[in-house]
């Protein structure tokens, strides 16, 4: 899930957030795109198009009649050429353009030709952006099939709080990194579980596992970026939430995680366990701290099941598509072959989590899928959210 090798045309109109624009158009090179900016004239009056230039190794195009363009017809070569229209950041003056099919400029001359798919990135005081004009044009831009970004509230340039900040650079990156993504998912609900749970032994205490949740927070991340609606169940609040999911629900022991499963499960399309769920918790849990005794040397903790989670979303399977994952530190596949049996899952995610720079914890993982018809597949080593791409296009192939 990249950018690499993709063309994207980012149109720059006069707005004060013109500054940043010069950080996406970074990041988007860094995430491997080709990057053309055009310019209109007020946002020449902001940055000067050297600095677009320089980032971007190309001349910026800004005068729809330059008599030096070598190219006539720059603004129809760049319609076609590019993979993904940006507008960051979009005046309000240029959203009303838009929705009225003007093109009196370069930018919205070039932006009226393109087919291309259209993020647009709104940036404006606060009272212009909730102004009932800019708020039709707006709502015509949906009806019209761009994709429109709600500006973030927070400190403005006019010296208050309010609605109309330009986004996050990293939001902007995950938005344009989707309309260029194949929707193999799309509007499927994807239920995944992620993170290790806990279960207190009294109010200091508690009995985990090293699981870090990155694994199903790749999964979540991937499937909305593939379109799917995302429900995600994480032990794991402290972790940043992918763009785009539908819900994050938090969760601590297995218990609080069979309840919020077992609540959306009859909704999902697909379910994937990557959660590392505890198999025993404390018979007892002690409402006060539990204190040593003198001279005391041993102290024995008895444990009970918890319930099997995982089979028992096995049993209850109608039409889902249920993933489990088996993290193992020896006989890896033998075991995975018996837990894919006895939970009745559809896939299974071996993943062997004895070595350190891999499975738990780390970024990057190794596994085998074992499909429930028998064929086994070895993933080698590379990035979870690799991981997460490979598995979740496998199930959309499999789910047609
Ligand atoms: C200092 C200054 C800051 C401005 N900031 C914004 C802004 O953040 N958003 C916006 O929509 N317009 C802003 N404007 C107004 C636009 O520059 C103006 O509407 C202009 O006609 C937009 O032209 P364009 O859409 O062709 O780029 C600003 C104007 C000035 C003078």
């Amino acid at each position: 899930m990249s950018l690499a090798n993709q063309k994207i045309a980012v149109y720059v109109t006069g707005g004060i957030a013109v500054y940043k624009v010069a950080g996406l158009v970074r990041q988007l090179i860094k995430a491997g795109a080709t990057v053309q900016v055009a310019m209109t004239q007020s946002a020449t009056e902001f940055v000067t198009p050297l600095t677009f230039a320089t980032l971007t190794k190309r001349p910026v195009l800004t005068d729809l009649f330059a008599v030096d363009q070598p190219d006539q017809v720059a603004h129809i070569h760049l319609a076609d050429w590019s993979d993904l229209a940006i507008v960051a950041p979009a005046t309000a003056n240029v959203l009303a353009k838009l929705a009225n099919g003007l093109a009196d400029d370069f930018v919205t001359t070039a932006l009226l030709a393109t087919t291309a798919p259209k993020l647009i990135v709104p940036a404006m005081n606060e009272h212009m952006w909730l102004n009932p004009a800019t708020q039709r044009n707006v709502q015509q831009l949906v009806t019209d099939g761009l994709t429109v970004m709600q500006p973030a509230t927070g400190f403005l340039a006019e010296g208050y709080n309010g609605q109309g900040r330009f986004p996050e650079e990293a939001q902007i990156v995950a938005q344009a990194t989707r309309l260029l993504t194949p929707q193999l998912l799309k509007d499927q609900v994807v239920v995944v579980t992620a993170g290790g749970t806990t279960e207190p032994l009294d109010p200091v205490r508690f009995i985990g596992n090293r699981s870090s949740g990155k694994m199903g927070y790749a999964v979540a991340q991937v499937a909305a970026m593939l379109g799917a609606k995302v429900i995600l169940i994480s032990t794991r609040p402290e972790l940043a939430v992918p763009a785009q999911l539908e819900r994050v629900i938090y969760v601590q022991t297995a218990a609080e995680l069979q309840g919020a499963v077992q609540a959306v499960y009859d909704q999902a399309n697909i379910v994937v366990m990557a959660a590392a769920v505890a198999d025993f918790k404390p018979v007892q849990y002690a409402p006060q701290k539990i204190k040593k005794q003198v001279n005391q040397t041993d102290f024995q903790l008895n444990l009970t099941k918890n319930p099997d989670i995982l089979a028992a979303l096995g049993q209850q399977k109608t039409t889902q598509f249920l993933v489990g994952f088996a993290a193992e530190t020896n006989d890896l596949l033998s075991n995975a072959q018996v837990k894919l049996a006895a939970k009745q899952v559809d896939l299974l995610v071996a993943n062997d989590v004895s070595q350190t720079d891999r499975g738990f914890n780390a970024d990057d993982n190794e596994v085998t899928l074992l499909w429930a018809d028998g064929t086994t597949e070895k993933l080698p080593l590379t990035t979870k959210v690799t991981i997460a791409t490979q598995i979740l296009t496998r199930i959309a192939q499999v789910q047609k």
